[in-house]
């Protein structure tokens, strides 16, 4: 038997294709990003996400000269969401990145570590999160889940929940 993993995501060609709640969303990932500390890569990424509660909690990559010790925005963001508002479901996120040394044209998909924690509050929370994607200029990406971005993730009930 073969199974295949399919999904499809919307493309939009300028954030104001979109409605209010989501460029508001997508600026404050635009802004963010602005205040990354980013100074050994001078690639700055911005993470935004609507909170059931209407609120917009924003986060960026914060770096390290001991390079391994960085953390991307992503995770900076989800951590403090789950610090802060445990209970709250996650509605959206939006990720925007710029970079010193380029320009970038499309948007950048987040990386495996980021995704592996960004599923497990996907699935804790039991409903999807939609995701935007952007680069510094170009087409603007909505993915409908996190899941989509990690088919076949890592998932055990062997594992004990406390
Ligand atoms: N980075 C993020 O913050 N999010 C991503 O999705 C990919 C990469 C950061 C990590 C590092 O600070 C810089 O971008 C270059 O990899």
């Amino acid at each position: 038997m073969i199974k295949k993993i399919s999904f499809s995501y919307k493309i939009y060609n300028s954030v104001k294709d979109l409605n209010e709640l989501d460029q508001k969303l997508i600026e404050a990932s635009d802004q963010i990003l602005e205040k990354a500390y980013a100074i050994y890569s001078g690639f700055n990424v911005g993470a935004s996400a609507l909170l059931e509660n209407g609120e917009i909690m924003t986060a960026n990559n914060q770096e390290n000269m001991a390079l391994p010790s960085s953390l991307c925005a992503e995770r900076v963001l989800l951590y403090y969401c789950r610090a802060h508002f445990p209970d709250l479901v996650i509605k959206k996120m939006a990720v925007s990145v710029r970079a010193t040394h380029a320009i970038i044209k499309e948007p950048i998909t987040p990386c495996g570590a980021c995704r592996q924690v960004m599923v497990e509050y996907e699935r804790n929370q039991n409903s999807d999160i939609p995701i935007f994607l952007k680069g510094e200029i170009g087409e603007i990406y909505e993915l409908n889940s996190i899941s989509d971005l990690l088919p076949l993730a890592f998932k055990t009930d062997a594992l004990k929940r406390h």
